[in-house]
């Protein structure tokens, strides 16, 4: 941290601190980074002397936090139009299906102190990595349907292709979104070295349980280096449970030492333990945890890699059409109150059948919930002009 006056301020400057009481500025938070002119304008007219910042020669991390600003900045202006070709829908489904048993089976294989198959999980990662580089969304989208029992494996592969995901976003390498993947998909393999009864206790744990549940990061850790992973590669399985406020475990590290892909691995494996159902609660709606999740940012979780995941669980602007998770379409109506829930209409059967259209509530809480799986290519699907009267009414108020 460096004291200095307010004139000497310059644009990519980390403000930590305000010398000035919270009361005495115009500005709602006293760290932030300076994206603009604008705001060493105000910082100057506010009649601050003087700013606590982060040494410039630390640099690289405020680079990095930079890259991610651009990429969301980019990315509310000009939303990236990829579709679900439904086409493609079955085989990745398929293809989702398979990856589940191939990570149960290495993960099983662990627990049964048989020898660990890496070079199964790179060609699984290799190939997940390449349809998210080719289509990104479509993974991910399968992923949210979440209609497989077992959830460690099914949490494993969540975590990678979501990660995969928002290392695409970011405009990583491909070389590095596989590391991303690998790491994700292995994240908690330390879990087959915990005994089935503490993993799958349906009731809170004891605090001895809970240190044994919490040993899962470094025996994982431990485990992969023996069998030749190098330490970039077991950056999102040792750092995921750390929190940016430094009281994760197991090396309590803090926000500005935990690698870009420790803070991706935090935030995809909190988001995907609280929306997927388990034996002993229901999962989350995702409107729900994306608000308990903000709250949780600087805190826990890093607030830009939160942002940028955000910006990619799927918020569709009215007149989108959508599949949903039950294989009707239907197209987005009002998105004001739960932008992630909105209220859509439905007008195609599962079967692809036309049907009279159905304004559909996606907040409304249902013993079986309908959720978008994503947006459908709009050019071969001929929507009657009556769901279109509906959608114009609906945003008239
Ligand atoms: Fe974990």
């Amino acid at each position: 941290m460096k004291k200095i006056p307010v004139k000497d301020i310059k644009i990519g400057d980390k403000v930590l601190k305000l010398d000035a009481g919270w009361l005495d500025t115009p500005f709602l938070k006293h760290n932030f980074v300076v994206k603009d002119q604008k705001t060493i304008d105000k910082l100057i007219k506010s009649g601050v002397e003087y700013v606590y910042i982060e040494k410039r020669n630390e640099t690289e991390k405020i680079k990095e936090n930079e890259i991610i600003e651009q990429v969301i900045e980019a990315k509310k202006e000009n939303l990236p139009k990829e579709y679900l070709e439904l086409k493609d829908l079955k085989p990745s489904f398929e293809l989702y299906k398979k990856s589940v048993e191939i990570v149960k089976n290495v993960m099983e294989d662990v627990r049964a102190g048989k020898m660990f198959d890496s070079s199964a999980v790179k060609i699984l990662a290799d190939k997940i990595a390449d349809i998210t580089v080719a289509n990104k969304s479509l993974l991910t989208n399968i992923a949210k349907l979440k209609t497989y029992d077992d959830y460690t494996f099914q949490h494993s592969l969540n975590v990678a292709t979501f990660a995969s995901s928002l290392g695409k976003l970011l405009n990583l390498p491909v070389s590095e979104i596989k590391v991303l993947v690998n790491s994700g998909i292995l994240h908690d393999i330390g879990k087959m070295l915990v005994p089935k009864e503490i993993l799958n206790k349906p009731a809170k744990l004891t605090d001895e349980e809970f240190a044994i549940m919490k040993n899962h990061v470094t025996a994982g850790y431990e485990y992969l280096k023996k069998s030749g992973f190098t330490e970039d590669e077991l950056k999102i399985v040792v750092e995921h449970h750390e929190r940016a406020d430094g009281s994760g475990y197991p090396r309590g590290l803090k926000d500005e030492d935990i690698s870009i892909a420790g803070k991706i691995g935090a935030v995809v494996d909190i988001y995907d333990a609280i929306t997927s159902d388990r034996v002993y609660h229901k999962g989350m709606y995702p409107s729900k945890a994306i608000k308990l999740m903000f709250s949780w940012t600087d805190k826990h979780i890093n607030k830009k890699v939160f942002e940028f995941f955000v910006s990619n669980v799927g918020i569709y602007p009215a007149g989108t059409i959508v599949l949903l998770s039950t294989n009707e379409l239907a197209i987005v109506g009002d998105v004001s109150k739960k932008p992630l829930e909105p209220v859509v209409v439905i007008f195609k059967s599962h079967t692809g059948q036309d049907i009279a259209p159905i304004t559909y509530d996606l907040s409304k809480p249902t013993v079986l919930k309908k959720k978008i799986v994503g947006p459908v290519n709009p050019e071969n699907i001929k929507i009657p002009d009556e769901v279109y009267t509906i959608i114009e009414k609906m945003n008239e108020g």
